[in-house]
C-alpha cells in the first residue's frame, strides 16, 4: 500500500497529518510513505527527518499522491482541489462533514471517498483515533494561555506590602473535553474559575477541579444530554433565560473563554455584542467555537 501524506493548505494550519514516528510505524506494517515537501515544516518536523524514517519526499501534491491508495491530511482538501485526486482514492482527515457539503459534493463528483475522523464513534475501542478529545484538550489549555498572554494584568493574586491585586476571575462557557482543560489551566495560573454547560454531568466534573457551577436551570439540564453523551439544543426558553443570567455574570470577569457545541448544528450563541461590551476594558473573550459560526456575537475566525 502506498500512502501519500498532504502538506496542509489552510491559513494558520500548522499540523501534518504523519510524524518521523508514525511513518516509520506505516512502513513497519509494510506500506510505502510518500511526503509532499514541507508538509512537516510548520510542526518543526522537517524533510529529512521523514527520509530518515523512510518516506520519499514529492515536489508536488501530485507527485507525492499519484497512485496512492490511501492519502491522509489533518483537514480534507477544499472542494477546488479534490479534482487533483485520482478516482477511487481515499481520503483520511477530518472533514467537518456538517458544514462542507461542497466538500462532500466535489469528492463525490471526482469519485473520492473521504473517511472523516471527526465522525469517528466516540467508544472505547476507538479512543486512540479520537480526533476531537486529542485536539479539543489541546485548544483547552492554548484558550487560556492565550487569553493569559494578551490579558494585560496578572492571573493570580499578587500579593506584597505595596498593595494587593485581585487575581483574574475567568468564566469556561462549555465544560466538555476543551472546557474542562481550560478550567484545569486557569485554575493552575491562579485564576478564579466558574463554567457553565447544559448537561447535568458536567456540573460534578466543573466542581471536581475547583471550579464553581452556575446554571439558570438545573432541572432543565437533566434531559440535555444525547445517549452519545453531547449536549442537545436548548428550548428557546431556557436560552433566553440562561442569556438573562449569563449577561449579569460576564459583566464581572476578566477572562471569557467559551467552548460550546452542539454536533452537527451552529454553535449556540452564548454571548451577544451588549454582553460583550458589558464587559471592562482590557478583558479577554476566547471564542473556541469560532469555525461553527461562534459562540460570541462579535467573534471572528483567525
Ligand atoms: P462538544 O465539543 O460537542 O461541546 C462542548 C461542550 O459544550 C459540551 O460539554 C456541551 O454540553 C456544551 N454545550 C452545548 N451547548 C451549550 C450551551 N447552550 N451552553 C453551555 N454549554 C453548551 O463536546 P465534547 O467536549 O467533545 O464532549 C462532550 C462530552 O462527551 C464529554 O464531556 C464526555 O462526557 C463525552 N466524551 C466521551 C468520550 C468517550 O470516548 N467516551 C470522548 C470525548 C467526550
Amino acid at each position: 500500500m502506498k500512502i501519500a501524506v498532504m502538506r496542509e493548505t489552510r491559513a494558520g494550519e500548522s499540523r501534518v497529518a504523519a510524524s518521523p514516528e508514525t511513518v516509520k510505524k506505516f512502513i513497519a506494517l509494510g506500506a510505502t510513505v510518500s511526503i509532499e515537501r514541507g508538509a512537516g515544516e510548520g510542526a518543526n518536523f522537517l524533510d529529512h527527518a521523514y527520509s530518515d524514517a523512510g518516506a520519499a519526499i514529492a515536489g508536488t501534491l501530485s507527485e507525492a499522491t499519484t497512485g496512492a491508495d490511501l492519502i491522509i491530511g489533518v483537514r480534507a482538501p477544499a472542494a477546488d482541489a479534490m479534482t487533483r485526486f485520482q478516482r477511487g482514492q481515499k481520503i483520511v482527515a477530518i472533514v467537518s462533514p456538517h458544514s462542507s457539503a461542497d466538500v462532500l459534493q466535489a469528492a463525490a463528483s471526482a469519485g473520492v471517498d473521504l473517511f472523516a475522523m471527526d465522525l469517528m464513534p466516540r467508544i472505547t475501542r476507538a479512543q486512540s483515533m479520537d480526533v476531537l478529545s486529542s485536539q479539543s484538550n489541546l485548544a483547552g489549555y492554548k484558550a487560556v494561555i492565550d487569553a493569559a498572554a494578551y490579558y494585560g494584568r496578572a492571573i493570580p493574586m499578587m500579593m506584597t506590602a505595596a498593595g494587593t491585586i485581585a487575581p483574574a476571575k475567568i468564566f469556561i462557557m462549555g465544560a466538555g473535553v476543551a472546557g474542562l482543560q481550560a478550567i484545569a489551566t486557569a485554575r493552575r495560573l491562579g485564576g478564579v474559575v466558574s463554567a457553565t454547560d447544559v448537561r447535568w454531568a458536567a456540573k460534578e466534573q466543573v466542581e471536581s477541579l475547583g471550579a464553581s457551577f452556575v446554571t439558570v436551570d438545573e432541572e432543565a439540564m437533566k434531559g440535555a444530554e444525547t445517549a452519545g453523551g453531547y449536549a442537545k439544543e436548548m428550548s428557546a426558553d431556557f436560552q433566553r433565560r440562561q442569556a438573562e443570567f449569563v449577561g449579569k455574570h460576564i459583566a464581572k470577569q476578566n477572562i471569557v473563554v467559551t467552548t460550546a457545541l452542539i454536533p452537527g448544528r451552529p454553535a449556540p450563541r452564548l454571548v451577544t455584542e451588549e454582553m460583550v461590551r458589558s464587559m471592562a476594558p482590557g478583558s479577554i473573550v476566547v471564542d473556541l467555537a469560532v469555525e461553527q459560526g461562534g459562540n460570541v456575537a462579535l467573534s471572528r475566525r483567525g
